[in-house]
């Protein structure tokens, strides 16, 4: 990781800490730019490892060369913030710095993180760098809008760890899915009662949307078309918000014949009222009755349009012992080639929980277990067998 000289390096922290919570081993160089808004002993606590500074490039200790070393030590590199003139130097190839030398002597993945004042990130000059910069294969996260420590508005701070972890956990993935485009569905539908009230679900996303992320570390391109979900959605997935079934529907049956993959992770709702009240609905003296119709089965539906080399996955919230038995028979009858199951009965897995258990029926008849796991690395997994089933359907079209 290496850090250069800009106000928002005393983030860097905070990088450094999530990406050692994630289980990466991290060295931190800092340019002598850094150290005057941070201190090496703030990473050295952090790290518990020694942290590079230029001292260290100009005067070796112990036949230990920093710049080739830690070139050939990393997996990956993320420079956190990048400033314009570092940028510059790395552009022009000019090896002076401990972390310019560092970068150009390794032949491992590099994500940049540029953070500068806006009319900096708009300068032509910082452009062009980066534009030079991308087409030798640097990846470049461009800065976020909103107000800068400068007092300036627009693009120029630095990303939240969260998304600079996500940015350097892609540059390590496979790209086995990438070309491909995943549409994914994800969240509950909600069906308005009234202008206040409405019929829905527990569904959180989140096994939706790990699975969107999953596909994204892995290369894919993602279109996450949502019901409303209280998790956020990184700004890297292609979004299309939805309230209600007939929504979802629409927006799916719009976007399915693009795509090479769908996967239906929405908890759909499977009625809808009649009819929806104007207004706030008032207290009736007895019971109030009113009746639902059903929805459109979207999955069912989209997958009877299915062309050759489009795969097509369901998911299945089941209960006990009729797991088995319901997800072959909502296999064959949406004509999926794999439903994902899971049993609601148990507390978890299933919905607005962490974690999940689910059973696999890939439409060759291969069947599996993915056994109590975090929803990413059941995402993952899922990933895995799709490949391995299916992979002969995904590459025929490529
Ligand atoms: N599904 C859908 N449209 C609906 C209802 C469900 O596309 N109106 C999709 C879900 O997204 C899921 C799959 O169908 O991928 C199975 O959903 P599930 O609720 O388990 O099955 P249903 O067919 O609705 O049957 P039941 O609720 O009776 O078990």
């Amino acid at each position: 990781m290496g850090v250069t000289g800009g106000i928002a390096a005393y983030k860097a922290a905070a990088l450094l800490r999530l990406l050692q919570k994630v289980g990466a081993n991290v060295r931190v160089i800092l340019t002598e730019g850094a150290e005057a808004f941070i201190s090496p002993l703030t990473f050295e606590a952090l790290s518990q490892e020694k942290v590079f500074t230029q001292a260290d490039f100009l005067k070796p200790q112990g036949g230990f060369i920093p710049h080739t070393e830690l070139a050939r030590f990393a997996e990956a590199v993320v420079v956190a913030p990048a400033t314009a003139s570092f940028l510059a130097s790395l552009t022009s190839g000019d090896a002076q710095s401990i972390l310019v030398a560092t970068i150009m002597a390794t032949k491992a993945p590099v994500l940049l993180c540029p953070a500068m004042n806006v009319n900096m990130w708009e300068h032509p000059a910082v452009k062009e760098n980066i534009a030079k910069l991308r087409s030798w294969s640097y990846e470049v996260l461009a800065p976020c809008g909103g107000e800068l420590a400068c007092g300036d508005v627009g693009p120029g701070r630095l990303p939240e760890p969260e998304l600079i972890a996500d940015f350097l956990a892609r540059l390590l993935a496979p790209a086995d899915y990438q070309g491909k485009k995943v549409l994914i569905t994800a969240g509950p539908t909600r069906e308005p009662i009234d202008a206040v009230r409405f019929i829905s679900n527990r569904s959180s996303g989140k096994m939706g949307l790990a699975l969107a992320k999953a596909f994204w570390l892995r290369g894919a391109e993602v279109m996450l078309v949502h019901g409303p979900l209280s998790v956020k959605i990184p700004s890297y997935l292609s979004q299309r918000p939805v309230e209600t079934a007939q929504e979802m529907y629409q927006v799916v049956n719009e976007l399915f014949p693009g795509v090479d993959i769908l996967v239906m992770a929405a908890a759909v709702a499977d009625y809808t009222p009649v009819k929806t009240f104007s207004g706030k609905l008032k207290k009736k003296e007895k019971e109030l009755v009113f009746t639902l119709k059903k929805t459109p089965d979207i999955l069912a539906e989209v997958s009877a349009k299915k062309r050759p080399g489009q795969v097509v996955v369901g998911f299945a919230a089941e209960e006990g012992e009729k797991l088995p038995e319901e997800a072959r028979r909502k296999l064959k009858a949406k004509h999926l080639d794999l439903i994902v199951a899971n049993d609601i009965t148990r507390c978890e897995t299933g919905f607005e929980t962490e974690t999940n258990e689910v059973f696999l029926f890939f439409a060759n008849g291969k069947e599996l277990k993915l056994p109590l796991a975090p929803k990413e690395k059941i995402a993952w997994q899922i990933l895995d067998a799709l490949k391995e089933q299916l992979g002969e359907i995904l590459s025929a079209k490529a």
